[in-house]
């Protein structure tokens, strides 16, 4: 992505050094930060500085390649622990298994500790690499979806800072602004954690995408309204049967639209369907910290006796879901299984 004249990627890799935006500041400062070790990457997946399923599939990668490369012998208990440790940071994206079992499956039969270094920093490079070619390709093909004049409502953050770049459901909606279409952004704010209002209402204004934020729970008054022609999201994890786990609230948003016969499109990468997941009510869903819904800038809002409930994604049946874009065509979800 562009940003003030300099090309950056989310996640990147120089001198044994892991760098990533720091998600948590935005969009009041930008800053880079720098990521030395293992458990430094674990807690910026825990910490969500950097979040969204791609974006961490991508960290765990290089996580993984990094650990390799500060072994002073081949250690494969070490690298197994590393790669657990890594794997249970956050557990509903699928990305993040899929990143670090890239590398892995690499590195196992490896017996030469320069070699095992380069083949896993390489392994690590490649998985970016392909990252940003799948979500580029997932813009074109989407974009196709998109006419002129259309509004275009999404949910969380699904952008380039969710991914190593482009985004899954930004990228179409980028590419339709790159060719002149006019395009018009409903940006839900995304409680609690407000990726919508911090972070893809900035990506889009650094590309002078027009856009509005919206209350969470004013969708559905754009969508009855005829405002919005088509929804996309991102997800975190696709189940065989096309069932799609994304940011909480997501579900909600795809009935309305089916209510409303707006079309309701899924973007993702293959590194983000789980072809051994039967169905949604088998994806693991995160359960963050109360505090995300009590407090507000670090201040309670909530009576001192209400306790909170906080699951960070719900399940949208595949019923709800017109279609899922990805790299390799835009798929019933359905048939989203033949993919395997
Ligand atoms: O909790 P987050 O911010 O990691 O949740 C992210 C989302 O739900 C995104 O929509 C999803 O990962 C797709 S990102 C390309």
């Amino acid at each position: 992505m562009n940003i003030n004249n300099k090309f950056y990627r989310t996640v990147w890799m120089g001198n044994g050094i892991i760098h990533t935006i720091n998600q948590l500041l935005l969009p009041e400062k930008f800053e880079i930060v720098s990521l030395n070790n293992y458990h430094d990457v674990a807690n910026s997946i825990k910490t969500m500085i950097i979040r969204g399923a791609p974006a961490i599939g991508a960290m765990g990668a290089y996580g993984l390649a990094q650990a390799i490369n500060q072994l002073n012998e081949i250690d494969l208990d070490k690298i197994n622990m590393v790669k657990t440790y890594l794997f249970e940071t956050r557990p509903t994206a699928h990305d993040l298994a899929h990143g670090l079992n890239f590398v892995y499956d690499q590195v196992s039969s490896e017996k030469d500790l320069s070699q095992i270094k380069k083949v896993a920093k390489d392994a690590a490079e490649e998985y970016a690499d392909l990252s940003v070619q799948a979500c580029k390709k997932i813009g074109e093909l989407g974009n196709r979806l998109i006419k002129s004049g259309n509004g275009i409502l999404t949910h969380c953050n699904a952008g380039a800072l969710a991914t190593v770049d482009w985004g899954t459901a930004l990228a179409p909606i980028r590419m339709a602004h790159y060719e002149g279409k006019n395009v018009f952004v409903f940006v839900d704010e995304t409680r609690p954690r407000l990726q919508g209002t911090k972070i893809t209402a900035w990506e889009l204004a650094q590309e002078g995408i027009p856009h509005a934020i919206i209350a969470d729970n004013a969708a559905g008054f754009y969508l009855q309204k005829g405002d919005i022609h088509l929804v996309i999201t991102g997800a975190d994890r696709i189940a065989q049967n096309g069932d799609a786990a994304n940011k909480i609230g997501t579900y909600e948003k795809a009935v309305i639209a089916k209510e409303n016969n707006i079309p309701f499109y899924i973007a993702a990468p293959l590194t983000t369907i789980d072809f051994h997941c039967e169905s949604g009510d088998r994806i693991p869903i995160e359960e963050r910290d109360e505090k995300e819904i009590l407090e507000l800038n670090n201040r309670r809002i909530a009576p001192l006796e209400s306790p909170a409930k906080n699951p960070a994604f719900d399940i949208t049946p595949a019923r709800y879901i017109t279609g899922i874009i990805t790299e390799k065509g835009v798929f019933a979800p359905q048939d989203i299984h033949k993919l395997a």
